[in-house]
């Protein structure tokens, strides 16, 4: 290295992906990224990031290499830019990212690349954060992302405060303590159409729906919290299902429509729903995007895995336990 540089500081974390029970949908604060509602989500084991950052005296500018191919930094550089300011460090960096997924496989998140961005960012900068204050940097970057700091069952608060300090994410269950088994159908193999940020703008300025979301959002995060506490998986699956179909009835009512469903989605819906007339306790959830994810218990997860994957547009199906918290490699 030329000596008119400096040291590379660097860092390298991974982070698990998680999915939503009671789902984020909706921004209090756009600037921040607070969110309007708060959410509760399962941190998955059989999803992760690993990404590792360099802050590098003399590059030009951030560069964003996301499996060695290089991607679009903007949104990278916005959470860069926030550790810089707190540390004063001036050098742009070297982010590379890898899933343990297929980045093609339409599963690609924003929660567990953006938890580990703000694991190794913060670390490779020399910014000594708590788990609290890693989990609002990792939630400037992405709402979502703020759950993935954690391992097991996780809520992230929504806050009032306008600066956001009470908008973090906590653990409610570690992932031992309550052994949730999650099978994702991947139902489509590209990326989806309208990401989240622009999507939830939408249904905030245009569906009719969204103030009764958003009037709703704490009497579903309560229910949610009694279900995890007694243990009781049926109320868990019931309410998830629930806040799933809220959120997708918001979504389609946004002007114009937010539809993320492709048939494979629908025909995986009728074979949960099937599956659970039959006896086995399984129940769905689905994001933004047309995959979807069946919530059930260990013994039965062979059954639905096997059961989704014979569903026409289902390419296939992973299973997955629930995973650790964001941690630092190196
Ligand atoms: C439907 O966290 O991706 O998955 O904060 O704008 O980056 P931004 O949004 P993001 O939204 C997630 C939406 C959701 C529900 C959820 O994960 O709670």
């Amino acid at each position: 290295m030329d000596q008119a540089f400096g040291e590379d500081r660097t860092a390298t974390a991974r982070a698990h992906s998680n999915i939503a029970l009671i789902k984020y949908w909706g921004k209090r604060d756009a600037e921040l990224n607070i969110p309007a509602v708060g959410s509760i989500s399962l941190t998955l084991d059989a999803l992760s990031t690993d990404t590792r950052v360099t802050f590098r005296e003399g590059l030009k500018q951030d560069e964003f290499w996301l499996a060695e191919t290089r991607a679009d930094a903007t949104r990278v550089s916005h959470l860069l830019d926030i550790v810089r300011d707190s540390t004063g460090l001036g050098s742009r960096a070297m982010v590379e990212s890898t899933n343990n997924f297929p980045t093609a496989a339409g599963l690609a998140s924003s929660a567990s690349g953006f938890a580990a961005l703000a694991v190794a960012a913060s670390a490779a900068a020399g910014l000594a954060l708590d788990q609290r204050d890693l989990s609002i940097l990792a939630r400037r970057g992405s709402g979502s992302a703020a759950r993935s700091l954690f391992g097991g069952v996780v809520e992230l608060h929504a806050g009032n405060r306008p600066d956001g300090r009470d908008s973090f994410a906590e653990p409610v269950l570690a992932p031992e303590a309550w052994p949730l088994t999650v099978v994702i159908a991947i139902t489509e193999l590209d990326q989806k159409s309208v990401n989240s940020t622009t999507g939830m703008g939408e249904s905030a300025r245009t569906s009719p729906f969204y103030p009764a979301w958003v009037d709703t959002g704490e009497d579903d995060l309560a229910a949610m919290r009694l279900a995890i506490a007694n243990r009781n998986f049926e109320q868990l699956g019931q309410l998830a299902e629930y806040s799933c179909l809220k959120l997708h009835g918001l979504m389609m009512s946004t002007r114009p429509a937010l539809v993320y469903w492709n048939a494979g989605t629908m025909a995986a819906m009728r074979a949960v729903l099937e599956l659970r007339a039959s006896g086995i306790p399984v129940y769905f959830t689905i994001d933004a995007g047309p995959q979807v994810k069946a919530l059930c218990l260990p013994e039965h997860a062979r059954t639905v895995a096997d059961a989704l994957s014979r569903v026409v547009g289902v390419h296939e199906t992973r299973i997955s336990a629930l995973g650790r918290g964001a941690q630092l490699l190196s």
